[in-house]
Parts: structure tokens; sequence; C-alpha cells
């Protein structure tokens, strides 16, 4: 496979503002050697404690931008939670797709959701993996990592019937032996380029929202690859408020809000299999 020879950007932000704020170009390897992650990388951070889910991108071999001009996608991790539901009524009456980057056993449980995501299926937004239990893989032996992506792809099987070909790793934390195990299992790996940093200030979503403001608003930006964005569907505000905030300037911007499998111009029959 190939070497890292872009660097993996770590934010460190003393003021956790903005995602664009002077990112420090840092080597992959310091991924390994950073501080044990709790469980949620949403109860994760301390202020100026190590976070790589601020705005890891530009990693080869993932995608963190959309390949059709015009179109935006959001993608909401570490869910279902007790918010998702409302989410897809928001989705719904907004006719928009999303993308949901869920977990198994992450705070919430995959089993006491199942509704919810026969719902997210039925309603024909992308579901993805986000492994099975949120753990950094880059931290994992081959075994564990395997483990984290087939136990979650059953557990999906087990409620759709198909199994999630696109995933995203936790803190968007990969390494090169991350990276080419995730391919060798079939796995199409989807970073992000704008985060809303939700999880940092989930009740001020002005902040979160102005993500959204600067990257669709500046000129010409429709005729651009368009952007993933990051969010946590675990997040009250960023459900019953954010989302239908950042569909409804998307809209207004001219954008159309899909899936990442539309996005990148991939039929939705490649987005699962058997
Ligand atoms: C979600 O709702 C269920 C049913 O009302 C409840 O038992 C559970 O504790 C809630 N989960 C969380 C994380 O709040
Ligand atoms: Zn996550």
């Amino acid at each position: 496979m190939a070497p890292i020879s872009r660097l993996a950007v770590v934010a460190m932000l003393a003021s956790a503002a903005f995602v664009n704020a002077a990112p420090i170009l840092a080597p992959m390897a310091s991924d390994a050697a950073a501080p044990a992650l709790t469980k949620t990388d949403s109860l994760a951070a301390a202020p100026g404690s190590w976070n790589s889910e601020l705005s890891k991108r530009g990693v080869v071999g993932t995608i963190d931008r959309c390949t059709t001009v015009g179109t935006v996608a959001l993608t909401f991790d570490d869910g279902p939670s007790n918010y998702t539901n409302e989410l897809l009524d928001i989705l719904a009456r907004k006719k928009v797709k999303a993308t949901f980057f869920i977990n198994g056993q992450n705070g919430n449980s995959i089993m006491a959701h199942k509704a919810v995501i026969e719902r997210m299926h039925k309603d024909g937004h992308q579901i993805a993996s986000h492994t099975w239990s949120h753990q950094d893989l880059a931290t994992l032996s081959v075994t564990k990592m395997t483990e984290e992506m087939t136990k979650l792809d059953n557990a999906v099987k087990e409620i759709i019937g198909v199994r999630p070909m696109f995933m995203r790793p936790p803190y968007g934390s990969t390494n090169p032996g991350v990276l080419s195990l995730l391919k060798k299992l079939g796995y199409t790996i989807v970073l992000w380029d704008q985060d809303t940093n939700d999880w940092r200030h989930p009740k001020e979503v002005d902040i979160s929202f102005k993500v959204y403001e600067k990257a669709l608003g500046e000129a010409n930006a429709i005729n651009q690859p368009g952007h993933i964005f990051l969010q946590h569907d675990i997040h009250e505000y960023t459900v019953t408020k954010l989302a239908g905030m950042a569909i409804d300037y998307a809209l207004e911007k001219g954008f159309k809000v899909v899936t990442v499998g539309e996005c990148l111009g991939v039929a939705n029959t490649k987005w699962y299999r058997k």
C-alpha cells in the first residue's frame, strides 16, 4: 500500500473555536503514542488533551471530500441514540439524505435501537460502520481490529440484512497498518473535511453552524467538490437545532444534501454487501 506521504492533520486548538484555525502538521506515528482515550470522543477531550477527531483529513487512501460538484454530505457519528429518530423526522421533512456512522456499543447499544436503524435504511439514508465499540484502531491488534469491524457488520446484517462497506475510524485515527487491513477487508474509508466540533460545544450551535457558513458561503463553493461535514447524533442540540439549520442553509445556497455514497457517485447497491 502507499506510504503515508502526506501528513495527518492534528489541530491543536487552545480555544477550540474553529476547525480551520492553524492546524499543526504532525506525523501519523504520533497518534499511536497519544494518551489513552476514553470510550466516546464526545466525552474524551479535556481542553488541551489529544484529540485526533478534531480535524484528521488528507490521509492518503481515505476520502474526505465529495467528488460530485454541488453536493454536500452531512455525517452523524457515534449513534444511534435516543435523539436519532427525531433526526430522521427532520431529514424526512426536509427531503434530504444523510450518512450515519454507527457503533454497536458506545454508550448506546445498537440492539436497543433496531427500529431506528431499520427506518434509516428504509428512508434511504446510508448506514456505515464506526466500529463496534469506538476504540482507537491504531492501538489494536489485527485480530481485535477485525473483530471491531465484523461484530458491527454482523449486528447491522441482523437488522437490515446487509453489511456496510463504508466506514469511518473512531477519532479519525489510522496508521498504515490500519489502512491496509481495512482495505483488505474491503471497506471504503471516509473521513471528513469539515468538522463542526459539536461535541466540544454541544449547546453552542452557532459555533457549529459557522463551519457550514464558512464552507458553503464562499464564492463559487457550489462549483467545487462538495464537503463532508462531521457531527454527532448523540447530542441533543445537534439533532434538534444544528441539523435543520445546516440543511436549510445548504439548500438555500443551492447544494444537494446527499449521502456520502451519492456525493461520491457510488450507487446504493455498492454501499452494502451480503
Ligand atoms: C433512552 O431511552 C430509553 C427508553 O426510554 C431509556 O431506557 C434509556 O436510558 C435512554 N438512554 C439514554 C442514554 O438516555
Ligand atoms: Zn466517533
